[in-house]
């Protein structure tokens, strides 16, 4: 709907709006892994010229509630817990004023002992994160009796696993602008949602939601970076509040990789038994992950979740155990918890065919989930299918490699599946016929680049019979919006689609009765198709000569919430296969060719779930290649925080990607896309370069040195005599 916007730079994000007299904001940030500010000179950021006002931890004790699952995290605060811990915030007329000023703040700090690993956290005296302990413990999980399943298998496989911290790096960095008339506040917001966005201001500042507008128009990326209320949102709003103008506040890319949550790292020990004939008995999984100094992951979800929903397997338990570090804080990312628990349990998968003499591809199929839990019923189950046409499409069987490793380059390939949740839940939207006869849709979407907008167009489109053209979209603020849900947890063609769904087929029914009442044909025996009313195939009249009759827009409302039947699980579905090329001495890998083939239900738009699959691909590729967040051993602090240390894949180490939708019928519509799209990858990549070169890498990312010691690691194995 919006791509001539966008592709055109009309389209205003968060930092292209300017307000009459608005003041720009830094944020002032700690430079002590760990300890106490005891004294804040703000003299250096008064005296420049163009600071109009400083905050600081000492002038205001707001307290940001979505910042950390378990204690208070003050917005500025003075216990401070990692470098790039917010302490304040300076707002001056300029940009250069502004960051001038927050470089002129001095603070005096009480240092404590940091600790900045899983290790040195969990030590016996270790530094102390938070007073009641640096450990966070998450619920044990699963079904079935593991022992006794363990007990029944003949083959069984151990492994450790570790992913590494990476981050978000969405292309629009933080960017809120906020000013207030009276007691009503307004926040141009970067968010995925509105109205999360404008609860969280609400209950942190302490008034009502009726008094905060958030608006949003367009969204460069977020993947999780800006769900719910972000900490800069309230700081424009405070900001605002103390000096009486408009503030934006802007983050550079270094505050969005420091003072912004990348995904956690995890540390996982996976066991798995299978009996003779290679059926999955029995799963355990042990994690621990450093979760920085403070978690944005939400209560009641663990650290490392999904294995259990790939298989069908008698038994499975989990446990996982988030570990505080005096280093940034992590949070949502894209598929929170799932690339760390499929990169483990694909690995141990493709370990434990391999060592039953199984080719992976069948492993899975025999194995694949059928009962989810061995409990629930599923709604709709792609995975097979899946798993077919996505190996129908890669030629499975021509690119695996037989056992040659050949001295310069090896090529391979792998598979790896995912599950995902697919919730359902509620959903609001307003369809309408205006009088010069367009469809408008109303709906609180952001469109964070999902196209969701374009989403919502087609499914009026399809539902109300008139073409997309004479479709337009109303977005993105919080007044004159009705509800959505945030656009996290893949859910907005759920949730948000099937209201849109309802009241454009409320709509469709309105038309007809009109029409009927211009036509004297009775309702059941019209249709619309393409804005024209059929009779019996025959056209009667277009809509815009109903449309031309009303006496003012006609508009249906809907609000949906459908909900799951008790026993049964709705999940999405994906097999992933790769080809990868291995220089043998540089240990260099290669993506030659991906297949992503998916079950997200029904897709309603295959354009944009293409580009979904593309984009959680290269995320993905990311992740298992070049990306992590680098930490110093030194204070903790973010070591590579800009694009130029910080590795996300570039388009010329970019394969062709395949998407393949199945398009399973699912008795509740489209299922979720967005978040599984990246969740095997790492794994599939990994279990390719097996394939090529025999080297079984438990650690990501693949870096060349990495991939070059293992290769090195079996010259050495394989020379006569060795061992
Ligand atoms: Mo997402 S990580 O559910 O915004």
């Amino acid at each position: 709907m919006d791509a001539l916007e966008r592709a055109t730079g009309v389209a205003r994000y968060a930092a292209d709006w300017k307000k009459k007299d608005m003041l720009y904001a830094r944020i002032i940030t700690s430079t002590v892994p760990n300890g106490r500010v005891v004294e804040i000179d703000k003299s250096g950021a008064s005296g420049t010229e163009g600071v109009v006002d400083v905050v600081t931890c000492f002038d205001d004790r707001t307290i940001w509630h979505a910042g950390e699952r378990e204690h208070e995290r003050r917005l500025f605060t003075d216990r401070v817990r990692f470098v790039g811990d917010c302490i304040g915030a300076v707002a001056a007329r300029t940009r250069m004023a502004a960051q001038k000023g927050s470089e002129a703040v001095r603070a005096r700090y009480e240092e404590y002992q940091a600790t900045f690993t899983i290790e040195s956290s969990l030590r016996e005296g270790a530094p102390k994160v938070w007073d009641d302990g640096n450990v966070l413990k998450t619920r044990n999980y699963g079904y079935g009796d593991v022992e006794e399943a363990f007990g029944a298998c003949s083959v069984i496989v151990e492994g450790e696993y570790e992913t590494a911290r990476v981050h978000n790096s969405q292309l629009e960095p933080a960017a809120s602008l906020a000013w207030w008339e009276g007691d009503r506040l307004t926040v141009v917001a970067a968010t995925q949602s509105i109205f999360g966005c404008r609860n969280g201001i609400a209950r942190d500042l302490g008034i009502p939601a009726d008094n905060v507008r958030v608006i949003t128009k367009y969204k460069g990326g977020g993947f999780g970076n800006k769900a719910d209320s972000m900490n800069y949102d309230l700081i424009a709003a405070i900001l605002a509040r103390r000096t009486g103008r408009p503030v934006m506040v802007e983050y550079s890319r270094s505050d969005e990789f420091t003072s912004v949550h990348g995904r956690w790292s995890s540390r996982q020990k996976l066991r798995l038994g299978c009996d003779q004939s290679g059926n999955v008995l029995a799963l355990e999984v042990n994690a621990m992950c450093d979760i920085g100094a403070y978690t944005r992951r939400i209560k009641p979800f663990n650290f490392v979740d999904g294995a259990q929903s790939y298989y069908s397997c008698r038994a499975f338990r989990g446990e996982d155990a988030g570990v505080y570090t005096n280093t940034p804080a992590t949070g949502h990312m894209r598929a929170p918890s799932g690339p760390q628990s499929c990169f483990a349990s694909e690995t141990i998968m493709d370990e434990a065919a391999f060592r039953l003499g199984i080719d992976p591809l069948q492993f899975r199929l025999r194995n694949m989930v059928r009962v989810a839990h061995n409990s629930e019923t599923l709604t709709s189950n792609g995975l097979e299918e899946c798993l077919r046409a996505g190996a129908e499409a890669f030629g499975w069987k021509e690119r695996r490699n037989a056992g040659a490793v050949a001295a310069e380059t090896s090529t391979g390939a792998g598979v790896a599946i995912a599950a995902w949740h697919s919730r359902l839940g509620r959903g609001e939207a307003a369809v309408s016929l205006t009088r010069d006869g367009r469809i408008v849709v109303r709906t609180g979407v952001v469109d964070i680049g999902t196209g969701a907008k374009t989403t919502m167009a087609v499914i009026a489109s399809r539902n109300t019979g008139m073409p997309i053209e004479s479709v337009d979209v109303e977005w993105g603020d919080t007044e004159g919006s009705p509800y959505s849900v945030g656009e996290s947890g893949s859910r907005t063609t759920a949730f948000t689609g099937t209201a849109v769904k309802a009241a454009s087929t409320a709509l469709r029914g309105r038309i007809l009765e009109k029409a009927s009442g211009i036509s004297g044909i009775a309702p059941g025996s019209l249709e619309i198709r393409n804005g024209a009313v059929l009779n019996a195939g025959r056209k009667l009249l277009a809509v815009e000569d109903v449309a031309e009759t009303l006496e003012s827009e006609l508009v249906e409302k809907a609000a949906t919430e459908p909900a799951l039947p008790k026993g049964t699980e709705r999940l999405s579905f994906a097999a992933h296969f790769a080809e990868v090329e291995v220089d043998s001495e540089t240990g260099a890998v290669r993506v030659l060719k991906y297949v992503a083939a998916h079950d997200s239900g029904p897709i309603v738009n295959s354009l944009t779930a293409t580009s979904q699959v593309h984009g959680g691909v290269i995320m993905g590729m990311g992740m298992a290649l070049t990306e992590q967040l680098l930490i110093s051993d030194y204070d903790g602090s973010v070591l590579n925080g800009s694009f130029m240390l910080y590795r996300l894949p570039n388009i010329k180490q970019t394969p062709d990607i395949q998407a393949i939708f199945i398009n399973t019928d699912d008795p509740f519509g489209p299922k979720s896309l967005g978040e599984i799209t990246l969740v095997p990858v790492a794994a599939a990549i990994g279990n390719a370069i097996f394939n090529a070169t025999g080297v079984r890498l438990r650690r990501t990312p693949f870096t060349p040195e990495r991939v070059a010691a293992g290769i090195e690691g079996k010259r050495s194995e394989s020379l006569p005599g060795a061992r």
